[in-house]
């Protein structure tokens, strides 16, 4: 039940993704929103979290996510959550790190993301690799309305942790990208 790889996502998650967006943040993304970054953007990368051997059906196979952006020389982390119950165990850490390697890859020289000032779980997470504050945006969230922490990794490579290509707490692992 606990096993998991990283796979890029595809449109059949989007009712898994969308469930655990909604049950992860106050102002979550519609469906649309996410459809839209799933196969409408061409900057857009998706990654899931996914159970390994899938669930039987109706089970939820789909631990979390990350959407980010390469934009040229930018990683854009635009939008990440693990399921509760599946928390503390790396996968955001390894999402994340697999972001930065995909990045990596198409040349991207830094990453940058936003927050909201008072998630503390997120920010330890990008602090543990190796991202900075580098200001705050003053009420930049709605629901509620909150400051935003802008956050920087620069350059990628030297300011995060060991990329590992095994993340093995509960035999998580990572798929490289074909
Ligand atoms: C933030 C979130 C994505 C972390 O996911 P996760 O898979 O539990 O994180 P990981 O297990 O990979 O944790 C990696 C590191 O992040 C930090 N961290 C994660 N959760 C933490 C918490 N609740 N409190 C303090 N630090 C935390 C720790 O430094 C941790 O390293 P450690 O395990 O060696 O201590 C998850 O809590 C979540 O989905 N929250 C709701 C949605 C959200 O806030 N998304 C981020 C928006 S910017």
């Amino acid at each position: 039940m606990d096993k998991w790889v990283i796979e890029p996502a595809t449109v059949e998650a989007l009712p898994d993704i969308l469930k655990i967006e909604e049950a992860c943040f106050s102002a979550p993304w519609t469906r649309r929103m996410l459809e839209a970054e799933l196969s409408g953007n061409p900057f857009a990368n998706f990654l899931v979290a996914k159970q390994i051997p899938p669930g039987e059906t109706g089970s939820v196979s789909i631990f979390g996510y990350l959407c980010f952006w390469v934009v040229f020389e930018e990683v854009r982390l635009m939008n990440l959550a693990v399921i509760e119950s599946m928390q503390h165990k790396g996968i955001a850490r390894a999402l994340v790190t697999q972001a930065l390697e995909v990045g990596m890859a198409q040349a991207a020289m830094r990453a940058v993301l936003e927050v909201r000032a008072s998630n503390h779980a997120a920010h330890a997470l990008y602090r543990s690799l190796g991202f900075c504050d580098v200001t705050t945006r003053p009420m930049y969230y709605t629901n509620p309305i909150e400051d935003a922490l802008l956050m920087e990794l620069d350059p990628i490579v030297s300011g995060s942790a060991p990329l590992p290509r095994e993340v093995s707490h509960e035999g998580g692992r990572i798929r490289p990208l074909q």
